[in-house]
């Protein structure tokens, strides 16, 4: 599955094979990086940045490094490997061979799965846009840009989809996917986490780890799809996903355990003092970007979700290893619901609480993210915690939305949600603080006061390396 890099379109997929496709594509390249040009990166365009990628989508040594300017990175389609005697993992066609077109009858529900996916790639690009100009370092905003070209890059595995399996349906999608904007009153990109804006980098992590993992545990549903060009898709998105989420994962971390060194240094031990983000304060931007990122796992209780399931579109988090029933039938899944005002568990059939399911799984990872955070908050000798809110707190979809519920799941009353509320989200005081620490390091080395070095550089290269090279 080497990739053929002598096209316009880098691609393995062997698209020079259909002319119109090709053409299709073509000419939808220009307008990609028209939008790139934009709403991508603001500044930085014509640097040098150390940038991967992908060269080959076979296990170990898929990506090369080297000095690239973004808008001639090498935007293309790569499919991992075709699994032999490929079968639907789950739902009523369980077992049977797996579509290589898409059937008629899922034809609608499929398109607008790739959709919504879709939508979201060029979102986050466009929600970051602003931040390189206040990189803590070069290593960070190296790796801003990393990101930002990867989802660039899924946003063109989405549109191959898109083109060369729904006729013009699908070229118009992938028109308006470059139409819609981010946070736009007018056009806004369709889910609601990728229209909450991304001023500080504090939120840069935060999305990195929270609303990509949800990125994560899509792709990884999508991937247990019968239709088996979107399964490959995503099996080779995940691994370029990895990425994101332990810029994510050790962005948090790094501000974590400045602030406690901070708060260690300060004779009252106070790391705002001292210029650092209290832990207390990284806690509210946890539990912002928590609540937002559960919240696109949909509702609780979903007929879309037990169709997609039924029809073999969607599985679970690693179906075919983890679960020994896959047609999800004759199971009920148990739900703490508000009945009259009191809490009751109630059942729903499983195939129903899928949407659920997944949510589940992933908040099992954040759980273990956590777990990290704050053996980095006691090695540094901290007696703060990070924890957690329940997946009830600060809805907005689903049957808890909008219902006081405290950050342990608790029904409260609406006077003492709101008047809580701004100890457990960011206030605009809080905002406020942690944009004027939002000051840009452009040296070799140098980093921002309020986060600590990584432990190491990339690809081997020490952390004082000249990732982004000003030309
Ligand atoms: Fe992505
Ligand atoms: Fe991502």
């Amino acid at each position: 599955m080497s990739i053929n890099y002598d096209e316009r379109i880098p691609n393995n997929v062997n698209l020079s094979s259909d002319k119109r496709l090709q053409r299709a594509l073509e000419t939808w390249q220009p307008a990609f990086l028209d939008w790139w040009k934009d709403v991508g990166p603001v500044g930085f365009q014509t640097d040098d940045i150390y940038l991967r990628t992908a060269i080959s989508t076979a296990p170990g040594g898929w990506a090369q490094f080297g000095y690239t300017k973004m808008p001639d990175y090498r935007w293309g389609i790569f499919l991992s490997a075709p699994e032999e005697d490929r079968r639907i993992p789950s739902g009523d066609h369980a077992g049977e061979p797996v579509w290589q077109e898409v059937p008629g009858e899922y034809r609608n529900s499929l398109r607008r799965i790739i959709v919504t996916q879709a939508d979201t790639e060029p979102a986050s690009v466009e929600q970051q846009r602003w931040l390189g100009q206040t990189a803590p370092s070069l290593y960070d905003m190296r790796n801003l840009f990393q990101v930002n070209v990867e989802e660039g890059r899924h946003l063109w595995a989405m549109v191959y989809l898109l083109q060369a399996y729904f006729g013009k349906d699908g070229r118009d999608e992938a028109d308006d996917l470059l139409a819609r904007r981010a946070g736009d009153a007018d056009k806004p990109r369709i889910l609601d986490a990728f229209n909450q804006p991304c001023p500080d980098w504090l939120t840069f992590f935060c999305f990195t780890c929270f609303t990509d993992r949800d990125g994560k545990y899509q792709l990884g549903a999508l991937a247990q799809s019968g239709f088996d060009p979107l399964s490959r898709t995503c099996n080779f998105m995940l691994i370029e996903e990895a990425h994101h989420l332990s810029v994510g994962e050790t962005g948090v971390e790094r501000v974590l355990r400045r602030a406690a060194q901070l708060a260690k240094q300060d004779p009252n031990g106070d790391a705002r003092n001292q210029g650092g983000i209290p832990v207390a304060m990284v806690q509210k931007w946890i539990n912002y970007w928590f609540c937002y990122s559960i919240d696109l796992f949909g509702s609780e209780i979903s007929s879309n979700a037990a169709d997609f399931f039924a029809a073999g579109l969607k599985g679970r988090w690693n179906e075919a290893k983890d679960y020994t029933d896959h047609s999800g039938l004759n199971q009920q899944y148990t739900l703490p619901m508000v009945k009259n005002g009191v809490m009751a568990d109630g059942d729903v059939p499983l195939r129903n609480a899928m949407n659920d399911v997944l949510r589940q799984s992933y908040i099992k990872d954040t759980e273990r993210v956590v777990k990290r955070w704050n053996q980095a908050l006691e090695e540094e000798g901290s007696d703060e915690r990070i924890t957690l809110p329940n997946s009830r707190f600060f809805r907005r979809q689903g049957i808890y939305a909008n219902l006081p519920f405290n950050p342990h799941g608790e029904l409260i009353t609406k006077e003492e949600f709101d008047a809580k509320l701004p100890s457990w989200l960011p206030s605009e005081a809080d905002r406020a603080y942690v944009a004027t620490l939002m000051t840009p390091c452009t040296a070799p080395g140098q980093m921002a006061n309020w986060i600590a070095a990584p432990r190491k550089g990339i690809h081997g290269n020490p952390v004082d390396f000249e990732y982004v090279r000003h030309v």
